[in-house]
């Protein structure tokens, strides 16, 4: 890989501060190609072990640090990733796919989550409450949870890692990293730097594998483990929320969405088809706050459609480190085919393809939209995950909140309008737990992300993305006369 730092590509597993290589490794893709990148250490139940006990070591000294050592080791780490962005990001697009200028954006976005919590970890005040007897005095402080295992996703193998591990650190957590067997390659690059930054040993641990059900019931089942965070699909979060109820765990997920884009009759039309483009096709429409379910209003439909689909069409597909690409592969077969029955099924129920709709040579599926849509189709339900547009139309406010609401997700949902009134009215009755009104973008580290229902609970980023990885003490002071 033509990268300035070669030192920044690791193979190995990262734990207890060492590069340890495995006798057993996995293939890692290039998704654009399918060309073998690398061989990477494949972790069992036994590393997981050793890195656990080396997390609870290094958690006696961690959390014993005060906020601002932790937080200047923390600001070490976010330089050297600023620093390194170029290469972190060509590995990045290497093993993932999406487009080069789109993963800079992601190891920044990453990397934001770092210095934000390096100022957090000094912000986590606790409280002097007055008792309820003249006797008594109340105080809270707060503590760090203890081991935190953070199994997070190939769509951003480096801005899900930092969202985690930024707030568990800068509380004076330890953490064991899962990456996707995907895209472990930015895990390991990000350690690299952890590394240079100077975390003491044992403070972080990646586990590259091809097993993730191994290490996470490792993970789950040691109680060593205090806290886990996971982001995925809804099916696997099910699982490791069962596995975590034996032992209590604290547990973060952030999971599956299927997220409504609403288009009022008074809507911005072209910033609305400007928000619905950005929101659809950002990472080729493999995050989980994509729009999924497009909802037009009748009267601005056709208009609307057209402008859209113009867009559309003129969307350049192919290998992210090429200039101009806008939407790289998909991840994998399984991703494709899945899409290209989401079609079929609602082709045959009586939609109708406006642009797109065909599979191409290795990963890719033409961008796609799609017309006429009903809510007894699979694509009406199911998470897309890829750059297909599914349009369906309303004529009544009621209508359309009643069809936004109607999915078990609860993660992301945007809509576009004008009235003062209405907006308050859809912005407080839709069932999600993040709402963009007249925009489509809305990640940041300053806001809460995460969502309701079966998308999952727990919030990561902004002030309260800390808390998830502190514990509440309340100590009761007695005989103050
Ligand atoms: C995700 O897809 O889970 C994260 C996307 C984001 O942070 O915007």
């Amino acid at each position: 890989m033509k990268i300035k730092d070669q030192s920044l590509l690791k193979s190995e597993a990262y734990i207890n501060g060492e590069w340890i290589k495995k006798e057993t490794s996995f293939s890692v893709y290039n998704p654009f190609n399918n060309e073998e990148i690398a061989q990477v250490s494949d972790c069992t139940q036994a590393d997981t072990d050793l890195a656990i006990s080396a997390a609870d070591k290094a958690f006696k000294i961690w959390s014993t640090y005060t906020a601002n050592k932790r937080s200047r080791i923390l600001q070490n780490w976010y330089k050297l990733i600023i620093e390194n962005v170029k290469d972190l990001a060509h590995i990045l697009t290497v093993e993932q796919g999406k487009p080069l200028p789109e993963a800079i954006g992601e190891i920044k976005y990453g990397a934001s989550y770092i210095e934000w919590f390096a100022e957090e970890a000094k912000r986590v005040y606790g409280d002097v409450i007055p008792g309820q007897s003249k006797k008594n005095r109340i105080t809270v402080i707060k503590q760090p949870v203890g081991i935190v295992g953070a199994i997070t996703p190939w769509n951003f193998p480096s801005a899900m890692i930092t969202r985690k591990i930024a707030p568990a650190l800068a509380a004076g957590c330890t953490v064991i990293v899962k990456p996707s067997e995907y895209t472990p390659l930015s895990a390991l690059a990000l350690a690299e730097l952890a590394d240079r930054a100077g975390f003491p040993k044992g403070v972080i641990n990646i586990l590259p594998s091809n097993n993730a059900q191994e290490i996470g019931e490792t993970l789950t089942s040691n109680s060593k483990v205090k806290k886990i965070s996971f982001t995925g699909s809804t099916r696997v979060g099910k699982l490791i929320l069962k596995q975590s109820a034996d032992q209590v765990k604290k547990v973060t997920l952030e999971l599956g969405g299927n997220a409504p884009f609403i288009v009022f009759a008074d809507a911005d039309i072209d910033a609305a088809v400007e928000g619905c483009f950005a929101s659809k096709f950002r990472n080729g429409g493999q995050t989980c706050v994509c729009t999924n379910r497009i909802f037009l209003h009748e009267s601005i439909h056709d208009e609307f459609v057209e402008k859209f689909t113009a867009k559309v069409k003129s969307i350049k597909t192919g290998y992210g480190l090429e200039e101009g690409i806008q939407i790289g592969p998909m991840i994998n077969e399984d991703a494709v085919t899945k899409d290209i029955n989401l079609l079929k099924d609602a082709t045959s129920k009586g939609a109708t393809i406006i642009t797109g709709g065909q599979r191409k040579e290795g990963l890719f599926l033409e961008p796609t939209v799609i017309c006429d849509l009903d809510s007894q189709m699979d694509i009406f339900s199911s998470e897309i995950f890829g750059p297909i547009a599914a349009i369906y139309k309303f004529d009544s406010e009621s209508d359309v909140i009643e069809m936004a609401n109607n999915t078990n997700y609860g993660l992301a949902s945007y809509f576009y309008g004008r009235d003062y009134a209405l907006i308050w009215r859809v912005a407080e009755a839709l069932e999600f737990g993040m709402v963009g009104i007249n925009t489509g973008v809305m990640s940041t580290v300053a806001a809460p992300f995460g969502g309701v229902k079966e998308s999952g609970f727990g919030r990561e980023g902004s002030k309260y993305g800390i808390d998830e990885y502190l514990n509440i003490k309340y100590m009761c002071w007695g005989g103050v006369e």
